[in-house]
């Protein structure tokens, strides 16, 4: 059922503690959020908001001060396994071909047969349209390229959620925009719930159907945008360019605001 709950966040707080010279950092404030399984949301907010370290602890690779996570009914263990992350930063082995980066996670899970694991990654590579580039090393493809390899990479050990963390954000606009359209399509054909983290308002509101916003110092989620706009979509549109100024406006305002907005 499309609207079952997929992943909860519930009153997730975070202080990373200080040491000597360096105060603790209160990076989360009780950040409560649900995406249905399915689901394409998208995640928006400034620079140093906390998004990082929400994805990191919905992943379960960082523990939460306060709160807990929800995949289905069972709370995320740590380190996590069924949600898969793609970094802000690639994070694809140099010294791996695209093949044997994709593999990699498969023959960490699945036990060490490595002809099995190559063969997945290959089919893998064929999703996110990369087929051709298997033997290829990280430094001989594109930064999208890169980027398609590393969802693939995410996709190929089956998470029951996709979280993204801005992983588009280096690329130049025109590729920004095709790896846009190609999200929505593999989107469109695998079904699988994600969370799309980005700071960029175009993106959120090109890719999901909630866009949730959150502000800074400590990060808190403020607003919740129902998109409510077919795919594929028209950015010259005048309902696109409406909500994204509408979240432009939104988040420009509580930028300005003492506190950032709390
Ligand atoms: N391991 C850590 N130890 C201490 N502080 C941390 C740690 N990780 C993050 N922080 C702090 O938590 C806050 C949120 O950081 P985070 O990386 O989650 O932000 P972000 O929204 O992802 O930023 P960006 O858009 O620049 O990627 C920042 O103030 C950061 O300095
Ligand atoms: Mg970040």
């Amino acid at each position: 059922m499309r609207n079952e709950p997929e992943l909860r966040l519930i009153g997730l707080s975070k202080t990373f503690p200080g040491r000597k010279g360096v105060p603790e950092v209160r990076a989360l404030e009780d950040i409560s959020l649900q995406l249905h399984r399915g689901e394409l949301a998208c995640l928006v907010g400034p620079s140093g908001c906390g998004k990082t370290t929400l994805l990191r602890i919905a992943a379960g690779l960082e523990r939460p001060s306060e709160g807990k996570v929800l995949l289905g009914e069972e709370e995320v263990s740590f380190p996590g396994g069924q949600v898969g992350l793609v970094f802000q930063q690639s994070a694809l082995f140099p010294w791996r071909t695209a093949l044997r980066n994709v593999s990699f996670g498969l023959e960490m899970r699945r036990g060490r047969d490595r002809r099995w694991a190559e063969e997945e990654a290959r089919d893998f590579l064929y999703t996110v349209g990369m087929e051709g580039f298997e033997r290829r090393y990280p430094r001989e493809l594109s930064g999208g390229m890169q980027q398609r390899v590393a969802i693939a990479r995410s996709l190929a050990v089956r998470p029951r959620v996709l979280l993204l963390d801005e992983p588009f954000g280096s690329l130049d606009a025109q590729s920004r925009n095709s790896l846009q359209e190609f999200l929505v399509e593999l989107w469109g054909r695998t079904g699988l719930t994600m969370l799309f983290v980005t700071h960029n308002v175009d993106e959120a509101v090109f890719l999901g159907e909630r866009v949730f916003a959150m502000t800074p110092r400590p990060g808190r989620l403020h607003r919740v945008y129902e998109v409510g706009l077919g795919y594929p979509r028209d950015r010259t549109s005048p309902a696109f360019v409406e909500i994204r100024r509408e979240i432009l406006s939104y988040l420009s305002q509580v930028e300005k605001a003492p506190g950032g907005g709390s």
